[in-house]
């Protein structure tokens, strides 16, 4: 094994492609080499409103998702974050060692939180303390995520420096993050200059795991393309074009310039037909896969709280030692 890996993802809808090329494909294939920690961040999704009903079913979704997507449970820990203490424990003290300064400095809550900042919530601007504690609860090696998780991987590093030297121990791993393959930043179908994500209003954004061939295929006909002949890969000029080669050279698993290459004289609609064979040839398995397994939520839960049972004996000693550097009486 060359190392621990964590990662995780939010139950607040749907997993789309972004999440699947960006990240969930890598920890499908990193399980062989790493010991490998996948969560489920529940916590993480209350940071915005979420209906109780709508999340517990969205957790089950997702951990079907990751499991039809090829993550082993009975190799890898799979679990959701809130059946853990020790994430939510370890976040306080490192709460307590993290300035103000950096939180301030998150992209991700400027955007999040959008115009109304004064009335977001303290729990979406100290996301990132909590998004550590998930990593340095297990004491990490690696960090395989998406683009857009960069500043907050960065903050995790800087967290586990400042606890070390605050209290003169070698105790947290820095982790390292895995920013992986060519499809980092996969970009929304109706906007190429906008991340694909879970909360774009227009479902046409967006190609979500749970979505049936025709839709699928819709979908990719119904992107947004340009007036310029044939493909060619210019993020600047011809973001949507761009963005939908890289969607293709990812999922077939090719270079860029090997499908930029193929496509440079044909005809918009041509691409988009072959993608859309493409998307419907690689995400229908998936997609039944998840229907099958969605059908027995008790085995979905069975396996979840297997998952919470193996992590609560990594985190849990951590945690503990943890407590004692800081001087905690512990009984
Ligand atoms: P989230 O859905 O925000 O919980 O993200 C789960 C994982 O998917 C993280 O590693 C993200 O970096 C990754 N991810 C989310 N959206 C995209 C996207 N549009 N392109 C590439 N990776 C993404
Ligand atoms: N913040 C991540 C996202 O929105 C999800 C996440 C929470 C995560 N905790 C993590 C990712 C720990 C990697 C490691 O995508």
């Amino acid at each position: 094994m060359s190392g621990r890996i964590f990662s995780g993802v939010q139950p607040t809808g749907a997993l789309h492609l972004g999440n699947y090329l960006g990240a969930i494909r890598h920890w499908v294939r990193l399980q062989q080499d790493y010991e490998a920690i996948y969560c489920i961040v529940d916590q993480h999704a209350i940071t915005l409103p979420q209906d109780p009903k709508e999340l517990r079913g969205a957790t089950r979704e997702v951990a079907a998702a990751l499991i039809a997507c090829g993550i082993d449970p009975t190799h890898s820990i799979l679990f959701n974050q809130s059946t853990v203490t020790a994430h939510s424990q370890l976040a306080w003290v490192l709460m307590c060692q993290t300035p103000i300064g950096w939180l301030n400095r998150m992209t991700q809550f400027k955007e999040k939180a959008g115009k109304q900042r004064e009335n977001a919530s303290a729990g979406l601007y100290t996301y990132p303390v909590l998004m550590s504690a998930d990593i340095l609860a297990y004491n990490a090696t690696h960090v395989p995520v998406g683009e857009d998780q960069k500043q907050h991987l960065e903050l995790a590093r800087d967290t586990a420096g400042a606890f070390n030297r605050q209290f003169g121990v070698e105790f947290f791993t820095l982790p390292e993050p895995m920013i992986l393959g060519e499809a980092t930043r996969v970009m929304s179908l109706r906007d190429g200059t906008k991340k694909m994500s879970k909360s774009d209003t227009s479902d046409y954004s967006r190609i979500n795991l749970t979505d049936d061939a025709d839709t699928l295929a819709q979908k990719i006909r119904k992107a947004k393309s340009d007036p310029i002949e044939g493909v060619s890969f210019d993020p600047e000029k011809r973001p949507e074009a761009s963005n939908l080669l890289t969607i293709y050279a990812a999922l077939a698993d090719r270079p860029r310039q090997a499908v930029e290459d193929e496509f440079a004289s044909a005809n918009f609609s041509t691409f988009k037909n072959r993608l859309a064979e493409l998307c419907v040839e690689k995400l229908s398995p998936i997609t039944t896969e998840m229907r099958r397994l969605l059908a027995d939520p008790a085995e979905i839960d069975r396996i979840l709280d297997q998952g919470a049972g193996r992590a609560d004996a990594i985190a849990g000693p951590i945690l503990r030692q943890v407590y004692d550097i800081v001087g905690f009486r512990q009984g």
